[in-house]
């Protein structure tokens, strides 16, 4: 069987961001846990903020439908968000948003992962049960109940990038297995 293709997308575009740095990191472990892994950067597809008079007029954006596109084209996302004010940041939310004005295609038909990097000791809960409740009950994705929560992650990485704590490792691992074994579970005919 083909390798598990999964999508990696920061909710941060931030040049320093810990999320950014995260999604490197779960990109290498993906790989050697055998899976197909692409990371994007939500940069390479700029949209407007969602307004309904500019979609009446100009319809969903390019940059939405490519977004679209790459996420029919994995088994499995995993989203690697901020928290802002304990719920999702604008630039992921409002990617979302739009991609929903297409149809729920690209949320029901694949499993999602969910990972949050924050320098403060809350570690960035409250944007996962964020995605919970606009992924899985607004628009139908299924999203395995292990995720990963990265407090103190200014702290967390070595100078390559890789997390340092086994329990973080551990906790990582079950993460991306879970979501690898999913992916291939839903993928037989
Ligand atoms: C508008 C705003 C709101 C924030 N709210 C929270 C929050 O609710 N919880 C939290 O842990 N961190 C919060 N932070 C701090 C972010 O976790 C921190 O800036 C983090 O580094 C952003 O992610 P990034 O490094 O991937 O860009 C907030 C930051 C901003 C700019």
């Amino acid at each position: 069987m083909a390798p598990v293709k999964v999508l990696i997308v920061p909710g941060s575009n931030r040049s320093a961001s810990l999320n950014v740095k995260l999604a490197g990191h779960i990109a290498r472990q993906l790989a050697l846990l055998g899976a197909d892994a692409t990371r994007i950067s939500l940069a390479d597809y700029p949209m407007p903020i969602y307004d309904g008079d500019y979609e009446a007029a100009n319809g969903i954006p390019d940059p939405t439908r490519k977004l679209i596109a790459q996420f029919k084209a994995h088994d499995a996302v995993i989203i690697v968000s901020p928290e802002y004010n304990g719920s999702i940041p604008p630039l992921l939310k409002n990617a979302i948003d739009w991609m929903s004005r297409d149809g729920v295609a690209p949320f029901r038909g694949r499993v999602y992962g969910l990972a949050a990097a924050s320098p403060s000791y809350r570690g960035g809960l409250r944007v996962m049960i964020a995605l919970r409740h606009c992924l899985e009950f607004a628009l139908g994705a299924l999203i395995i109940p292990e995720q990963f929560m990265l407090p103190f992650a200014d702290k967390a990485f070595d100078a390559d990038g890789a997390l340092t704590d086994e329990q973080h490792i551990k906790s990582l691992n079950a993460m991306l297995t879970g979501l690898i074994e999913r992916a291939t579970l839903l993928r037989r005919p």
